[in-house]
C-alpha cells in the first residue's frame, strides 16, 4: 500500500484530509508542525506528502528543501488562494504539485491516483460497472433526449484516441463528461489529469504542461515533469482551453501533432502517449475571432466537438436530478426528506442559468433548510422560492448539534448574501473555521 504524510496545523482539517487519503488506499500519517513532519519522515519515507504552506514553526517549503524527501516522494503543497506565488516558488524547488484551499477533492484524488498508479503493489483501479443504464452513462445522469444523444456521441468517441472538445455552458457537466470518457476508454487504469488553464497563472502553464529541466530558470532546482509526461498512457483534460496564452497554444498544437514534448530548458524530445480532452464554456468560434484561441488549434480539437445540453433543455431531467441529489443527501445524513409537488413545480419552471451546478447547490441548501418536507420556503427566491428572509430556524428536540450548526451556518450565510467574513463575525467563529465547515458540507 502506498504511504502518505499529511501536514497541516488545523487538526480538524487534518483529520478530514487523512480520512480522504486513506479512502484512496493509502496508509497515512499526520503531523501538525514541521518538527513533527520531519520526525515522521525519518521513520518512514512517504510516497506522497501533502504539506500546508504555513506551519507554526516555518514554511512547508522547508520540508521540500531538507530533501531527505528524495526523488521518491511527491510533495504537494497546500495554500490559500492568495499564495499562488509561493506555490510557484514551491514548484521551482521541486514540489510536484500544489492545491489551493478549499481543496478541490477531484484534483486531490487524481493526484493520489497518479501516485498510487506508479506503485508496483498498487491495486488496479476498481472496475467500472454499470457504466450504462437507462438515464445514465458513466458519471453522468439524465434520461432526456438531448442526454441520450450525448451518450451516443460519448460512447462512440470514448474508445478512440481522438481529441474531444467539450463545449457547453458552465455547470453542464463538462468535467464529468471528461472523466466519463476516460473511464470508458482503454486508458481508464492510467492517470486522468485535469488542468484548468484559467486557474493557473500564465507564467506557470508552460512548465506545468511541458515540464522543465533542472536549472532551466532561476530557482529550478529539480527536474519537473509536466502534465503531458505524467499523463502518459492516460488522459489530459485541458479545461478552459481558451484561457491558455496564445503562444502556448502553438506549442500545444505541436505536441498534439508530433506526440512529443520538450521540457523547458531541455533539448530532447520525449514521446508521450496522451489523449487530450479540452473544454470551454465560451463559443469557440467567437474565441477565435476575439484572438483568444488559435484557429489551427480549434480545427485540431474540433475533430470531435461535443455539445453539452443546458439544463433548461433537459425537461424531466430536472426532477430526476433533484430527486437524485436529495436522495444522496438523505442517505449520507440518515434522513428521509421529500420534495413537495409545489417545490418540484418551481424547479421545473426555473431557467437554470447555472445548470446542474446551480440545481445541486439549490438542492443542498433546500435540504439544510427543510424539516421533513422540502417546501417552497426552502427554495431561494431566484428559483421561485419563498425564503431568503429567514430570520429564525426551528429544530426538533433531539436534533444533533451538527445538524443545528449546519442549518444555522447556512441560514446565516444566506441572510448575509453569502458574505463569509460577515457570517463568521456574526457567528463568532474564525473565517478559517467557517471555511472548514463549508468544505465539509461540500465534500459531503
Ligand atoms: N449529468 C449530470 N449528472 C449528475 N451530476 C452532474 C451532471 N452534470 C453536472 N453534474 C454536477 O454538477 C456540477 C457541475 O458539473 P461540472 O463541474 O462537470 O460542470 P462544468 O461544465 O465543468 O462547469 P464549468 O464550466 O463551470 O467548469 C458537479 O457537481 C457535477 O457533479
Ligand atoms: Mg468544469
Amino acid at each position: 500500500m502506498p504511504h502518505a504524510l499529511a501536514v497541516d496545523d488545523d487538526p480538524n482539517f487534518l483529520s478530514a484530509l487523512a480520512e480522504l487519503i486513506e479512502g484512496q488506499g493509502f496508509t497515512t500519517n499526520t503531523a501538525c508542525t514541521l518538527h513533527d513532519a520531519r520526525k515522521q519522515v525519518s521513520h518512514r519515507t512517504p510516497d506522497v506528502a501533502l504539506v500546508d504552506l504555513y506551519l507554526p514553526d516555518g514554511s512547508g517549503i522547508e520540508l521540500l528543501k531538507d530533501l531527505e524527501l528524495g526523488a521518491s516522494t511527491e510533495v504537494v503543497l497546500m495554500t490559500g488562494h492568495a499564495d499562488v506565488e509561493s506555490a510557484v516558488q514551491a514548484l521551482r524547488l521541486g514540489a510536484s504539485d500544489y492545491l489551493t484551499k478549499p481543496l478541490d477533492i477531484g484534483r486531490l484524488k487524481s493526484i493520489l491516483a497518479n501516485v498510487a498508479s506508479v506503485q508496483p503493489a498498487a491495486q488496479a483501479a476498481a472496475p467500472v460497472t454499470e457504466t450504462q443504464e437507462v438515464g445514465r452513462l458513466g458519471l453522468l445522469l439524465g434520461a432526456s433526449p438531448p442526454m441520450q444523444a450525448l451518450y451516443e456521441m460519448l460512447n462512440r468517441v470514448a474508445p478512440t484516441d481522438a481529441s474531444v472538445f467539450l463545449i457547453g455552458e458552465s455547470g453542464t457537466g463538462k468535467d464529468l463528461a471528461a472523466q466519463t470518457l476516460h473511464l470508458l476508454s482503454r486508458r481508464s487504469k492510467a492517470p486522468f489529469l485535469p488542468l484548468n488553464c484559467g486557474a493557473i497563472s500564465p507564467t506557470l502553464i508552460e512548465s506545468e504542461l511541458f515540464g522543465h529541466e533542472r536549472g532551466s530558470f532561476t530557482g529550478a532546482q529539480r527536474r519537473h515533469k509536466g502534465y503531458f509526461e505524467r499523463a502518459h498512457m492516460g488522459t489530459l483534460f485541458l479545461d478552459e482551453i481558451t484561457e491558455m496564452p496564445i503562444e502556448l497554444q502553438v506549442k500545444l498544437l505541436r505536441v498534439l501533432e508530433t506526440g512529443q514534448v520538450v521540457r523547458i530548458g531541455g533539448d530532447q524530445a520525449v514521446d508521450v502517449d496522451v489523449r487530450v480532452i479540452a473544454a470551454t464554456n465560451r463559443d469557440p468560434h467567437k474565441a477565435v475571432q476575439d484572438g483568444k484561441m488559435r484557429e489551427d488549434l480549434l480545427y485540431r480539437l474540433q475533430v470531435f466537438p461535443v455539445h453539452m445540453p443546458p439544463l433548461r433543455e433537459r425537461g424531466d431531467d430536472i426532477q430526476l436530478l433533484a430527486e437524485y441529489f436529495l436522495g444522496q443527501l438523505n442517505e449520507r445524513q440518515g434522513t428521509s426528506k421529500v420534495w413537495t409537488e409545489d417545490s418540484l413545480d418551481r424547479l421545473r419552471t426555473h431557467s437554470w442559468p447555472g445548470n446542474v451546478r446551480e440545481l445541486k447547490n439549490v438542492v443542498h441548501r433546500a435540504f439544510i433548510m427543510a424539516d421533513n418536507e422540502v417546501t417552497p420556503r426552502c427554495l431561494p427566491r431566484e428559483v421561485g422560492g419563498e425564503s431568503g428572509s429567514v430570520r429564525s430556524l426551528s429544530f426538533q428536540v433531539g436534533a444533533s448539534i451538527e445538524e443545528v450548526e449546519r442549518r444555522l451556518i447556512m441560514a446565516t450565510l444566506d441572510a448575509y448574501g453569502g458574505n463569509k467574513r460577515k457570517t463568521a463575525d456574526i457567528l463568532g467563529v474564525s473565517l478559517k473555521t467557517l471555511y472548514n465547515r463549508l468544505n465539509t458540507y461540500r465534500e459531503e
